[in-house]
């Protein structure tokens, strides 16, 4: 089977925990969809105002590179940072871009205390963009990322059944 991983990483953090959770699945070949903010504090804080008013252009290589996706995968994952209580703008961009009707999908989230509206935002938009949620985890970490339950997270996600 094949999954890709979709994820959107600002400090590296979720890059991270999506690495892990990838290395775990080994009933899948796996690929990597990232969306890496480069730069200095600023320029990234300036990339995200931009995207938050509509306008991705900084990641439209990334985007477009998500075309066709659904045909390829039996598993798409997506994992996204909290910013302000909410996933990246660019999230809501990415699945506009992925057909992931009926797809078989599973979600993170990253974040330093909160996370479960993100998270809640995530699953709404999933579902309402017509995919099947079949897993997901929230990975709380102040200071480091959390490595040992993103593995476990894998583990449960490699072990679960996908068909219907
Ligand atoms: C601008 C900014 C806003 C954040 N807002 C929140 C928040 O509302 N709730 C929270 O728990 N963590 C928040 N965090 C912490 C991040 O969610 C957390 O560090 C996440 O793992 C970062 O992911 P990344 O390293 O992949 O960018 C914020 C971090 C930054 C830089």
């Amino acid at each position: 089977m094949k999954a890709s991983i979709i994820y959107f990483t600002s400090l590296g953090r979720t890059k991270k925990t999506a690495k892990v959770i990838g290395s775990t699945l080994t009933n899948f070949e796996v690929d990597y969809f990232p969306f890496e903010l480069q730069g200095t504090f600023g320029m990234k804080v300036s990339i995200q105002n931009q995207h938050n008013k509509g306008d991705f252009s900084t990641i439209e290589r990334e985007l477009s590179e998500l075309e066709n996706i659904d045909q390829d995968y039996d598993l798409i994952i997506f994992g996204m940072p909290t910013y302000g209580d909410n996933p990246p703008s660019a999230f809501y961009e990415i699945v506009k871009r992925v057909n992931i009707k009926e797809q078989k999908v599973a979600i993170f989230v990253t974040c330093s205390i909160t996370g479960k509206k993100t998270l809640e935002l995530m699953e709404k938009t999933i579902e309402d963009a017509g995919a099947n949620i079949i897993g997901q985890a929230k990975f709380k970490g102040f200071f480091k990322p959390k490595l040992r339950k993103a593995s476990q997270f894998g583990h449960i996600i490699n072990e679960t059944p996908l068909s219907s």
